[in-house]
């Protein structure tokens, strides 16, 4: 597509009713077809999508968002042929996991089938695939035909986009298109498990609750340790890369409500973005240069809200952001995930 070279213009559609949806759709697929770059919602995050059967396009992707060669990308289908027609092999666990949880947010890692370009797998042997469930999302892979390779729609080692205007505010001028079909539900990205050997492994926890996968295969999924993932050659799901999902500014996950951890910021004379839980005391927060978001004590609500309120916090330019720790029991694994990746960041 001509103009690509210098920043080109990102259109950006509202879906807000039967009529959007069907403009918004049809001209999606189009640009897709054209081997553009296209951002749309899914029911976790905003997904970056591009032709998965087509090279260039998905080179597109790694330039738009800034991304390492050596990071493969998840293939989105609306359908399980559809998705094993990407796999050289479907063993009986990607079946009665696919049966369970497809469309939603697991993504399973297979072997690749011959058809999907190696830029996909980053050259590896392995494809991840997903059935996302979202409207959106659903009806773009149908109208364009094609199964569409989709990261996250952020810069690399940046925040999830949970919102079109987070999309615009880090990608504008560097894709053709965004689908603004509102706020995505779940907030934080699908599971992704690894079933290319024997052994089922757990590679990022996400939206999907591990005790659910292993609940269906009836056994526990191994773990990949931090240590393990490193950028080179062994690393089992570069994603896991310790720094990644990073807010632009310093992070602290505090073990209390954080709030002497805030004073302390403050008497440095920096602006603190604070995010203590519902359940804490949260009187004494009226003192200025604070910006505070108050997060759900659940699971899954605070999961919808996590990126949003970093992105919010990012948008105030606070300089520091201090979050009260979440408890470390299983069912808060994939949001503690994220809060020690935002935290590490900054350490390295
Ligand atoms: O919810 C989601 O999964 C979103 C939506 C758009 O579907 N996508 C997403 O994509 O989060 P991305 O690229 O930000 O994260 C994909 C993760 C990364 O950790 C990547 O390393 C891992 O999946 N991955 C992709 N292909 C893989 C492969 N063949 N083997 C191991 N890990 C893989
Ligand atoms: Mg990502």
């Amino acid at each position: 597509m001509e103009g690509r070279r210098r920043a080109m213009k990102t259109v950006c559609l509202r879906i807000h009713d039967e009529a959007s949806f069907a403009e918004a759709i049809d001209r999606g697929a189009k640009v897709l077809r054209e081997g553009g770059v296209v951002a749309f919602p899914t029911e976790t995050v905003y997904g970056l999508g591009a032709n998965a059967l087509d090279a260039e396009a998905v080179a597109r992707i790694f330039t738009a968002k800034g991304r390492p060669s050596y990071n493969p990308l998840i293939v989105h289908t609306t359908s399980i042929e559809g998705a094993r027609r990407l796999c050289a092999t479907w063993p009986d666990t990607a079946a009665r996991l696919a049966e369970a949880f497809w469309p939603g947010p697991l993504t399973m890692v297979l072997p690749k089938a011959d058809c999907v370009p190696s830029i996909v797998t980053a050259g590896g042997p392995t494809v991840a695939l997903r059935v996302p469930r979202h409207t959106v999302a659903r009806a773009l892979i149908e109208a364009s035909r094609l199964p569409l390779a989709a990261p996250s729609a952020n810069l690399s080692t940046r925040i999830s986009a949970v919102r079109a205007d987070h999309v615009m505010r880090m990608l504008d001028g560097r894709i053709e298109m965004v689908l603004d079909g509102g706020q995505t539900p779940g907030g934080l990205e699908s599971t992704v498990v690894d079933l290319s050997s024997d052994a089922p492994r757990l590679l990022r926890p996400g939206l999907l609750d591990a005790a659910a996968i292993e609940a269906v295969l009836g056994r526990k999924l191994a773990q990949v340790s931090e240590e393990s993932s490193r950028p080179d050659a062994a690393v089992p799901s570069p994603g896991m890369l310790k720094k990644h999902y990073a807010p632009l500014v310093p992070v602290h996950l505090a073990i209390d409500d954080g709030m002497e951890m805030v004073r302390r910021i403050l008497a440095q004379g920096s602006r603190v973005g604070w995010m203590p839980l519902e359940s804490s005391h949260l009187e004494a927060a009226t003192s200025l240069g604070v910006e505070r978001v108050v997060m759900s004590n659940e699971p899954i609500p605070y999961a919808a809200h996590l990126y949003e309120a970093l992105h919010e916090l990012e948008v105030q330019g606070v300089d520091q952001i201090v979050i009260q720790r979440p408890p470390m029991t299983g069912a808060w694994q994939a949001v503690q995930d994220r809060l020690r990746r935002a935290a590490a960041a900054d350490e390295e």
